[in-house]
């Protein structure tokens, strides 16, 4: 392969290094661009723009691979647990079981939230979305727990307190949402059961673990735990980069996850399926408009910027769709006409020739439903999912010699300098 790009422009040629990744993946280094051109690129939505070097998560959007640090998602979500994974994507290596341990511990002792925090979540109006709440309160943890001296003891206890808090924090916003007491952590109980506990354990019915959901809640979060430069972690990149605190980053990253095309998608995946079902179950009316060009209607859950063939995280949610509803004796409607919905799909031509898989979100919310999460808090469920991800992209990012300010640049298109004109006059 040719080591270097050539250029050519008003007559002068220039090159341009090829970057090579561990995976075979080429880049061509333009950072002296401008400076050696006086050109810029332009590429809407980055579809084309590698923004950075990283070592932590690895994506084959045509083999439908991810990897974290290496390891296939599949071994993960079969033998791991979200809290491993989360330490392997922060630390780059997988813990010893005394490092595993501590951990626990540590988590304890961060899970409790500031009592004073609750006088917020009172305050926000009974109807806000809880993603909008959550980024708000992650960004107020910083007033709480203000800057410690020594930097790497710092980062070490903002993480462990973003892990562990984030967690309780979203309990406790849906225990408000409710009009409920708040539900306190048990230190006896591991990082999934906790959560379990804290959202749905009340005075009258104690909630019983059930491990089948443990098991599923540690799943889902793995599956989500990183996905390399998407628009949330690109956020929590571009935010970081102008040397903010990480809560404000992380803040920004759960801001950019809520959209519907984004995190936001797996709430929007049930709104439609019940859509359909209310309906009387005419799924082909759904394919139909994301197929009408006129229509701005598109199929939720449905296609990536990056996989074109099966989201591998898909593949394991809809096989533990079954496992789960059979194993609690659940029947879900939504599941039967989702399995529908995608085989329709699958096999039409508009989905075959643009390539669209189902992706993360298209099962996931039924089984979050199976756990009795309620639809406005899946895209809360994603965030936990994601905290990892984001703050070892974050890590990385900070730790980079190469690193900068981020700022793009743009193509002006408005109007050449122009007179002021003074009200009168006009
Ligand atoms: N339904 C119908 N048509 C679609 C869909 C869809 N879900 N997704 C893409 N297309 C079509 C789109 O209309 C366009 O067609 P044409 O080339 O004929 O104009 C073509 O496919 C390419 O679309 P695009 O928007 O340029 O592609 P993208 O790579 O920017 O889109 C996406 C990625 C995720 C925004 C898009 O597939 C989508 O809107 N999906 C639905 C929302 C969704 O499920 N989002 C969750 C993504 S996975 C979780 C995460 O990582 O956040």
């Amino acid at each position: 392969m040719s080591e270097n790009v050539k250029i050519v422009f008003e007559g002068k040629t220039y090159e341009f290094p090829v970057i090579v990744g561990t995976e075979g993946e080429t880049a061509i280094d333009i950072s002296n661009l401008r400076q050696m051109t006086g050109l810029i690129t332009l590429d809407p939505g980055y579809a084309n723009t590698g923004s950075c070097s990283s070592s932590i998560t690895f994506m084959d959007g045509e083999k439908g691979i991810l990897r974290y640090r290496g390891i296939p998602v599949e071994q993960l979500a079969e033998h791991s647990s979200f809290i491993e994974t989360a330490y392997l994507l922060i630390n780059d290596r997988l813990p010893a079981k005394e490092e595993l341990n501590q951990v626990s511990v540590l988590f304890n002792d961060q899970s409790l939230v500031h009592e004073d925090m609750q006088n917020f979540y009172n305050n926000f109006p009974r109807a806000s979305h809880p993603m909008g709440i959550l980024s708000s309160m992650v960004n107020a943890l910083r007033s709480f727990y203000p800057e410690l001296q020594i930097i790497e003891e710092e980062i070490n206890i903002t993480v462990t307190r973003l892990l562990s808090k984030v967690r309780t924090m979203a309990a406790m916003s849906h225990k408000i949402s409710r009009g409920h007491k708040v539900v306190y952590p048990r230190p006896d109980y591991k990082y999934c059961a906790n959560f379990l506990h804290m959202m749905f354990d009340t005075p009258v019915r104690p909630y019983q673990i059930n491990e089948t959901l443990v098991k599923a809640l540690e799943v889902f979060w793995i599956l989500h735990a990183d996905h390399e430069q998407n628009c949330s972690t690109s956020t929590v990149r571009l935010v970081g980069s102008g040397r903010v605190n990480l809560y404000a980053a992380i803040s920004a990253g759960i801001a950019a996850l809520w959209g519907p095309l984004h995190g936001g998608a797996n709430q929007a995946v049930i709104e439609m399926l019940t859509d359909i079902q209310n309906d009387g179950g005419n799924y082909q009316r759904a394919i139909d408009r994301a197929k009408d060009k006129k229509d701005s209607f598109r199929l939720m859950g449905f296609g990536h910027r990056v996989y074109k063939a099966y989201d591998p995280r898909a593949k394991i949610l809809k096989k533990m769709c079954d496992n789960v509803l059979d194993e609690l004796y659940i029947t879900d409607p939504l599941l039967d006409l989702a399995k529908k919905l995608e085989e329709a799909a699958l096999t039409d031509d508009y989905f075959i020739e643009h390539n669209l898989y189902p992706n993360v979100d298209f099962y996931s919310g039924i089984i979050l439903r199976a756990m009795g999460i309620p639809t406005n808090m899946f895209t809360v469920m994603f965030a936990i999912g994601r905290l990892p991800g984001w703050i070892a992209q974050w890590k990385e990012s900070v730790d980079d010699p190469k690193w900068k300010l981020g700022r793009p640049r743009q193509i002006y298109t408005g109007p050449k300098e122009t007179r002021y004109i003074p009200i009168d006059e006009r």
